[in-house]
C-alpha cells in the first residue's frame, strides 16, 4: 500500500486555473473521493497523479517516491508509477475480446504465460464476467464493460487505483451494483483508491474520506458523516445532502441577557453563539432535524404545506413560512396535504451556523 502526497499542486489552461495549490495527503489504503461540481478540477488532479498531465506547480510523491517535481524539474512517466486507472469511458480495447482486454497489460509486462491465465481467469472470476472471457466489448453492457475494466486494473495489481467517474455512464440500478463491486474491489486490493465523482451519494456511500472542491481548490477532505454534519462552509454544506439544506438567513442578538438567532423565518435560542452576538449569519438545519405535526403548539413555528413528495421509503414534505420554503423529511408516508397548517420543530442542538460574509461554519464546540 503506498501513500499519495501531495503538495502546492497548480495546472493552469490558458488564462483558467484548474487546479489551484491544491495540498492533500492520501493515507495508504484509503479510499478518498474527489467531490465537486462539473468543472472543478478533479479530473485534472487524477490525471495529474496517473502522470498524464504535467503540473505548473507542486510535488507528487506515491508510496514515499517523488513522482513529480516542478522545481526539480522531475517527471515520472505514467507506466513508472504503479497506478491503475478506470475512466468514465471505459476505454476498453474493441478489436480485442474480454480474455485479450484483460491480460494486454500482463503481456506487455512479459508475465509468464501460465501465470497470467491464472491471474487473468481470477480477476474475470471476481469481477462475475466467467463465461464472458471470448466477448467483444460491443457485445456487452455498459456494466459488463466496466467490469472488464476494472479486471483490467485490478490483475495488473498497482499500488493505487485512480478512477474518474466509473458509473456516471451506467443506470441508476446498475450503479448501486457497481458501487457494491467497487467497495468489494478496493476491499480486496487494498490499494489506495482516489475516486472522483459529481455524485454525493457515491462519495458518501465509498469513501473513507471525502475531499470537496471548489474552482480548483480544496475546501475540506474529512470523513462522510463529519462532511455532512460538518460542512466547512456553505458551499459545502449545500453541496451536501439531498434534498439540500435548509438555510435562512439572520442575525445573533441578546434579549433580556440571552442570546438568540433571529431570522426571518426563525428565532431560536443559541446560548453557545453569546460570543457573536450582532453577527450576521446563515443558519443551517437538514431535512430530517425538524419535526412537523399537525397544528399549532409551543416552540413550534407555523408554516403552510406547500408540497408533498412521496419516494417510497421517506417522503419529503415542503412547508412555507414567511415566504421561504423548509424541506422537511419525514419517515414512509405522510397524510399531509397541500395547504395544511403544520407546525416546524427545531432541535436548537441540529441547528449550524455560518459566518454571514465568508460562508464558513461557526464552531460552537458541539456535534
Ligand atoms: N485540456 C484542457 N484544456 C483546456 N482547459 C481544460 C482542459 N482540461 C480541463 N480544462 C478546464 O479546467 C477546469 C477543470 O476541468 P476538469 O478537471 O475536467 O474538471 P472536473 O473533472 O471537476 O469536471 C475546467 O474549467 C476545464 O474547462
Ligand atoms: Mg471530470
Amino acid at each position: 500500500m503506498a501513500m499519495i502526497e501531495i503538495e502546492g499542486l497548480t495546472k493552469r489552461f490558458g488564462g483558467v486555473t484548474a487546479v489551484d495549490r491544491l495540498t492533500l495527503a492520501v493515507e495508504a489504503g484509503e479510499f478518498l473521493t474527489l467531490l465537486g461540481p462539473s468543472g472543478c478540477g478533479k479530473t485534472t488532479v487524477l490525471r495529474m497523479i496517473a502522470g498524464l498531465e504535467v503540473p505548473d506547480a507542486g510535488e507528487i510523491r506515491i508510496g514515499g517516491k517523488t513522482v513529480f517535481s516542478a522545481t526539480r524539474g522531475l517527471f515520472v512517466s505514467p507506466g513508472k508509477r504503479g497506478v491503475g486507472l478506470v475512466f468514465q469511458s471505459y476505454a476498453l480495447w474493441p478489436h480485442m475480446t474480454v480474455r485479450q482486454n484483460v491480460a494486454f497489460g500482463l503481456e506487455i509486462r512479459k508475465v509468464e504465460p501460465a501465470r497470467m491465465q491464472k491471474d487473468v481467469s481470477e480477476a474475470l472470476a471476481y469481477m462475475h464476467l466467467e463465461g464472458m472471457e471470448n466477448r467483444y466489448p460491443q457485445q456487452m453492457s455498459g456494466g459488463q464493460q466496466q467490469r472488464v475494466a476494472l479486471a483490467r486494473m485490478l490483475v495488473a495489481g498497482p499500488e493505487v487505483f485512480l478512477m474518474d467517474e466509473p458509473l456516471s455512464n451506467l443506470d441508476a440500478k446498475l450503479r448501486i451494483e457497481m458501487r457494491v463491486e467497487i467497495k468489494r474491489l478496493h476491499r480486496e486490493a487494498k490499494a489506495t483508491t482516489v475516486y472522483v465523482t459529481h455524485d454525493q451519494t457515491e462519495a458518501l456511500t465509498l469513501s473513507s474520506r471525502v475531499a470537496v472542491m471548489e474552482e480548483g481548490r480544496l475546501v475540506q477532505a474529512t470523513p462522510p458523516r463529519e462532511i455532512y454534519r460538518r460542512p466547512a462552509n456553505l458551499f459545502v454544506a449545500d453541496f451536501i445532502g439531498s434534498p439540500t439544506i435548509n438555510l435562512i438567513p439572520g442575525k445573533i442578538v441578546q434579549k433580556n441577557g440571552r442570546t438568540f438567532f433571529e431570522g426571518e423565518a426563525l428565532s431560536l435560542p443559541t446560548p453557545a453563539l453569546a460570543a457573536h452576538v450582532g453577527a450576521e449569519v446563515t443558519a443551517a438545519v437538514r431535512p430530517e432535524e425538524i419535526r412537523i405535526e399537525t397544528g399549532e403548539s409551543g416552540d413550534a413555528v407555523s408554516g403552510e404545506v406547500y408540497a408533498v413528495l412521496p419516494a417510497g421509503s421517506e417522503t419529503i414534505v415542503q412547508v412555507r413560512r414567511k415566504g421561504r420554503i423548509f424541506n422537511v423529511r419525514v419517515m414512509g408516508e405522510t397524510s399531509l396535504n397541500i395547504g395544511e397548517i403544520v407546525c416546524m420543530q427545531f432541535i436548537p442542538e441540529a441547528v449550524i451556523f455560518f459566518q454571514g460574509d465568508q460562508g464558513n461554519r461557526i464552531d460552537t464546540g458541539q456535534e
